[in-house]
């Protein structure tokens, strides 16, 4: 599992099943903006490019905050995002600003 942000940090991480992302990448000191951990700021947001069949389906809070769009795009709130087995997973914060 990869946790990049938009500092271009890049870590290579072991996923643990019933952790958030950003529960992981906290574990790991990846320096990964959030706020609210509830799923309704939207600063954890996060660009899953690889295996999003090793996450756990989207949360109500992220239909709620997350456009139709971006859900089909790969985007994920890494506080709502749970991780469902370890695999190849390729992750990058993009909050909005
Ligand atoms: S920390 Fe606020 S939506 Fe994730």
């Amino acid at each position: 599992m990869v946790l990049l942000n938009g500092r271009k940090i890049q870590k290579h991480v072991e996923g643990e099943s019933g952790l958030t992302v950003l529960d992981l990448a906290l574990k790991h000191e990846v320096d990964w903006g959030f706020a609210c951990t509830r799923g309704t700021c939207a600063r954890c947001r996060c660009l899953v490019t690889e295996g999003r069949e090793h996450l756990k389906e989207v949360t109500d809070a992220e239909w709620d905050r997350l456009e139709p769009e971006e859900l089909d795009a790969g985007y994920r709130l890494a506080c709502q995002a749970v991780i469902k087995e370890d695999g190849p997973v390729t992750i990058t914060h993009k909050p909005y600003f």
